[in-house]
């Protein structure tokens, strides 16, 4: 599977937001999709559907596969409530069928290090996809040390890093923290919208979003031919 995921240092830290706008950004590039892997909190949450909507997605961009649990907590401990267990295995599978000629913007659940089952996390999740990740973090204070430690989680797992977005209110002294301190480009600041439409979110990740184009190489790779 080609393109990115995305992680974030939280829940509820806008990953999903992201993706629809890498949605946006990118599909005038070449083909791409969206997929969830791991949902806990189904059916109420839904990010599939806030993707589907905030990206004004057609159906072939998005893959509806996944491991869905109704506990909306940590996918391990959703599992086990719901009496059972998260195997590698079958994450995974909806990746081996999904289009090779798209290029696939996949959605953690939660953090980085947040436990699938009694062995694996997240983090085991990217390494199993070979894809590289990008954090989403919040522009606010206490970002420094959630991005950093997010950031270096991944290098000692050694998961390339394509660079961070922030969300929130512009904070350049933390961006700019971030920038140096991790080692990353930041690839866009999203602001929070008063009313977070398709149409703002859309036009916002056309003029801000990777505005260098440096996420091209992953999300328009195969499809250029
Ligand atoms: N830039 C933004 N402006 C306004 N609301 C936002 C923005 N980014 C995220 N949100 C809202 O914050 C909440 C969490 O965002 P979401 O993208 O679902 O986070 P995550 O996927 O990391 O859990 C959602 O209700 C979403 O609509
Ligand atoms: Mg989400």
């Amino acid at each position: 599977m080609k393109g990115i995921f995305v992680t974030g240092t939280d829940t509820g830290i806008g990953k999903t937001t992201v993706c629809a706008a890498l949605l946006h950004r990118y599909r005038r590039c070449g083909a791409l999709g969206y997929w969830k892997p791991v949902q806990t909190g189904w059916p109420e949450d839904d990010d599939t559907a806030t993707v589907r909507a905030l990206g004004a997605c057609a159906d072939a961009e998005i893959c509806d596969e996944g491991i869905r649990l109704p506990r909306p907590l940590s996918p391990h401990l959703s599992a086990r409530l719901h009496g059972v267990t998260i195997q590698m295995g079958d994450v995974l599978r909806p990746a081996q069928s999904a289009s090779q000629k798209r290029a696939w913007v996949v959605e953690g659940a939660g953090g980085l290090l947040v436990p699938l089952n009694d062995e694996q996390k997240m983090s085991d999740l990217i390494a199993a996809l070979r894809l590289p990740a990008l954090v989403v973090a919040r522009s606010s204070l206490g970002t420094i040390i959630h991005t950093l430690l997010t950031l270096e989680a991944l290098r000692a797992r050694s998961l390339p890093i394509v660079g961070v977005v922030m969300v929130g209110e512009r904070n350049a002294e933390n961006r700019r923290a971030i920038e140096q301190y991790g080692r990353v480009p930041v690839l866009g600041e999203m602001m929070q919208f008063s009313r977070l439409t398709t149409e703002a979110l859309g036009a916002w990740a056309l003029s801000e979003l990777d505005a260098q184009n440096s996420l091209a190489t992953w999300m328009a790779q195969e499809v250029r031919a």
